[in-house]
């Protein structure tokens, strides 16, 4: 189908600001963006429309499928300057590709500059008709996506500007929350029947903060995380950094009533403990009203991400280094404003590194830039293990492309568990402690390795891994219309 990426305002926690917004047409566009939904095996045909006009604000646009694999189509993949020139004003361009053996939740947002943080973000679910663990539960659909957002009154344009930390001016759950100055906006409802058990699917959209996670009165059981399945798993509340996932069980087993969910972000005051709340649950038959316990911080049983187990093992020797290739990498500050990765800020290469590949540079060295580049070789066991220089550093969510991962080293734990690990694609590297990940090479292109948090991705918390650079050509044969945003890139400068 069509997605038409339009300027909007919108006035979500009561504040009006212009957004970029995405919709089945023009008029329909919200935020967050409309659900996408498939089942696995799936081809997703999505022919994105930039119809962006506010000259306040970069008029070019692209989309991540954040969590496909892109086998076969990493030209499909997004990421302005990796696998793709923007898409400019008036211009259209087709994204196919398939999930044959991906399924769970996921989502999609602008992979452009951090144009995401103004609105171009939604979540994308594929369903597995033969789930093994649909006897857990007896809804999933639609109105059991819970999505999480921070939310600015300026626009990323002017707030890449800013020196320093940029906070959110408010936290939104399904789209509606409320600022300091309008504490008395509408929020989300998420309605329920008391005696079902839901499959909710939480997704983080995030731009920057972590949010604490909790149902007043209810316990979560864990089943997926970032499109893997995991051994079901119960909490009272879990911490989910921008751009992860979850799935879990929601028995409504409570007298009827309205309950809390709270979301309390790491940065800012914004969510449940600044007293604006988050979003309600309710079960049917309940008033239409807000709970009347107004306690702030959730308690019980907080997730510890070690005790996620998955239910494959881990690629590799069980021994810390026990994997074909083994790369460091030290996440670095450059006080004011600039991140670096092993002492190297990326800084966007002005031809898509996917079109260099294709142009014939195959050789890692001859790829730009060159010093943010990685090789990595086909059929490998790759071992990557993260640290931070600085240890007041902020926990940087780090989403590899193209792949998801086993984490052999939590920054939860001083343990590996190279038996059964969480697997996810994004991933908490946090101070003084190393997390360390390991994954098979099975795909080719230039794969993103970078910070979820949009502030710094801009800033230089980036990578690329050119993986299996002498099959791209083969592995991935690219539509004309690919081929086409480049020349119409160069012709309007002005977007730029
Ligand atoms: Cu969801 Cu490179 O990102």
């Amino acid at each position: 189908g069509d997605l038409h990426i339009i300027n909007k305002d919108l006035s979500p926690d009561g504040f009006k600001r212009s957004t970029v917004l995405a919709g089945a047409s023009a008029n329909k566009a919200s935020f967050p963006g409309p659900i996408i939904k498939a089942n696995k095996g799936d081809t997703f045909e999505i022919n994105v429309i930039d119809e962006l006009t506010d000259p306040s604000m970069d008029r070019s646009t692209s989309i991540h499928w954040h969590g496909i694999h892109q086998h076969h189509t990493i030209w499909a993949d997004g990421p302005t300057w990796v696998t793709q020139c923007p898409i400019v004003p008036k211009e259209s361009f087709q994204y196919k590709f398939s999930v044959p053996d991906q399924a769970g939740t996921f989502w999609y947002h602008s992979h452009h500059r951090a144009q995401y943080c103004d609105g171009l973000r939604g979540a994308m679910v594929v369903y597995d008709p033969y789930d093994p663990y649909k006897k857990l539960y007896d809804v999933d659909d639609e109105n059991t996506i819970i999505t999480l957002s921070d939310w600015y009154h300026n626009t990323s344009t002017f707030l890449i500007q800013q020196p320093g930390p940029k906070i959110a001016d408010s936290t939104l759950i399904n789209g509606l929350g409320r600022w300091s100055n309008q504490p008395n906006g509408q929020l989300a409802v998420v309605n329920v029947e008391k005696g079902k058990r839901y499959r909710m699917r939480l997704v983080s959209l995030s731009c920057d903060p972590s949010y604490t996670f909790a149902i007043e009165g209810h316990n979560m059981t864990i089943i997926e995380s970032d499109g893997q399945s995991t051994e079901p798993l119960a909490v009272d509340s879990l911490q989910i950094f921008a751009a992860q996932r979850y799935s879990f069980v929601l028995h409504a087993n409570q007298p009827v009533g309205n309950y809390w969910i709270r979301a309390n972000p790491s940065l800012g005051t914004s969510g449940f403990a600044g007293g604006i709340n988050s979003a309600i649950l309710r079960y049917k038959g309940a008033p239409n009203k807000e709970p009347a316990n107004n306690a702030t911080s959730p308690n019980g049983k907080l997730l510890n991400e070690t005790d996620l187990r998955s239910q494959r093992g881990v690629p590799g020797k069980p021994v810390p280094g026990g994997a074909d290739l083994v790369l460091n990498m030290t996440i670095g500050f450059i006080a004011p404003d600039t991140f670096t990765i092993n002492d190297v800020p990326f800084v966007s290469p002005t031809t898509p590194v996917l079109l260099q590949i294709l142009s014939g540079a195959q050789k890692p060295e001859d790829l730009l830039p060159s010093k943010s580049i990685y090789p990595l070789p086909r059929n490998k066991t790759i071992e990557i293990n993260f640290s931070l220089s600085d240890p007041a550093g902020a926990p940087h969510p780090m989403h590899l492309h193209g792949h998801h991962f086993s984490v052999i080293k939590s920054a939860d734990s001083q343990q590996y568990n190279f038996k059964n690990p969480v697997e996810r694609d994004t991933v908490a590297v946090k101070a003084n402690t190393t997390v360390a990940i390991r994954f098979r090479t099975d795909n080719s292109g230039p794969m993103f390795l970078h910070c979820h948090i949009e502030w710094h991705l801009v800033a230089g918390l980036a990578v690329i891994l050119a993986e299996d650079t002498g099959d791209v050509r083969t592995e991935n044969p690219v539509p004309p219309d690919w081929n086409k945003l480049c020349p119409n890139w160069n012709n309007t400068p002005a977007d730029i």
